[in-house]
């Protein structure tokens, strides 16, 4: 190992995402591994400002891969916006003499975590953790594929009232800015339409389909509406205005809310955890810093934070298309 680093920081911030606490375990038993000693904030970048901070090993980690939340907890810290704030923050770092930090959040986190950087010279890697998978640098996020399967199941379930009644169901999901939950989740639940923040889909466009449905014999439709797309109009205004155009369609709103964000990480995202945690300890030990690890490929990399937090996560178009084909 490059550097002389013997005692590192980590910090889960921002949403919690499932698989951040197997991420956690990851940093733990890697710095256990490696003798480095690890220090848990806890509460995000409150617990630097506060001085809440704990000594871990790898026994403090027993038992919580299959745990969802964070044992450390998270929070989103205004103080850490500040000057002041951050000061009180460096105060911590000096006192415990944390020589490095691990951040596990998402684009806000890790935008944080810059600013201290820069500002205090303490080498900083980021681990994406966010059910949105809206991180430039990483094709998958921890959290995302625990979320796609929590909507799955919750949606499988609102197909079965919607079959019995014959109704048409507007279904929310998260995705404050981004559409990945909502397009891939419609296309494995079998959704009528997707509507997300990155395309403006029209509401003409799902009044046609939902028309041509009924003609063709459809008597019960789901719709997946991410929070924040594109129409303007939140799911009830959606739903209201679909109401009011097609009134032979019996229409309900089902909000899915943080119960997305909650539960037991897939094994996918456990695995994901696992190598992202390990890989950021051991980057930071060969002396990398300012940088996000991420999986392209099936392979871990590296790019800078700087990136994660400007870049643009796109959404598959590919997946658009499949939609639209399928729901003939
Ligand atoms: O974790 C990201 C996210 O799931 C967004 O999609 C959503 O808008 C947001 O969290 C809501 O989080 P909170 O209620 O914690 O502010």
């Amino acid at each position: 190992m490059k550097t002389s680093i013997k005692r590192i920081g980590v910090l889960t911030s921002g949403g919690d995402a499932p698989g951040m606490n197997a991420a956690l375990r990851a940093v733990v038993r890697t710095a256990a591994f490696h003798s480095i000693v690890c220090i848990g904030i806890y509460r995000g970048y409150q617990g630097l400002v506060d001085n809440d901070v704990r000594l871990m090993n790898a026994r403090s980690v027993n038992n919580i891969i299959n745990k969802g939340g964070t044992i450390l907890k998270s929070a989103r810290c205004l103080e850490f916006r500040t000057k002041k704030g951050r000061v009180s923050a460096f105060k911590t770092i000096q006192k415990n003499d944390i020589e490095a930090l691990v951040i596990i959040g998402g684009d806000g986190s890790f935008t944080g975590a810059m600013i201290f950087q820069s500002e205090f010279n303490i080498p900083v890697i980021g681990i994406p953790g966010t059910i949105d998978n809206d991180i430039f640098g990483t094709s998958y996020t921890i959290g995302y594929d625990t979320a796609l399967n929590t909507v799955i199941e919750a949606v499988d379930k609102i197909r079965d009232t919607a079959i019995s009644h014959n109704r048409l169901f507007f279904v929310e999901v998260m995705g404050r800015d981004a559409g990945h939950i909502a397009l891939n989740t419609g296309i494995g639940a079998g959704a009528e339409e997707v509507l997300i923040p990155e395309e403006d889909m029209g509401l003409e466009r799902l009044l046609e389909s939902l028309k041509r449905s009924e003609k063709t014999g459809k008597s019960s439709s789901i719709v997946i509406v991410a929070e924040g797309d594109k129409t303007g109009k939140n799911v009830f205004e959606i739903a209201e205005y679909v109401e009011k155009n097609l009134p032979y369609y019996d229409v309900r709103v089902s909000v899915l809310g943080h119960m997305q964000r909650g539960g037991s990480p897939s094994c996918f995202d456990r695995v994901l955890a696992s190598r992202m945690g390990l890989y950021a300890v051991e980057a930071l030990l060969e002396g990398k810093s300012n940088v996000m690890v991420g999986v392209k490929s099936e392979k871990m990399i590296l790019s800078p934070l700087v990136k994660a937090i400007k870049g643009k996560s796109e959404i598959n178009k590919d997946l658009i298309r499949v939609s639209d084909i399928l729901t003939i």
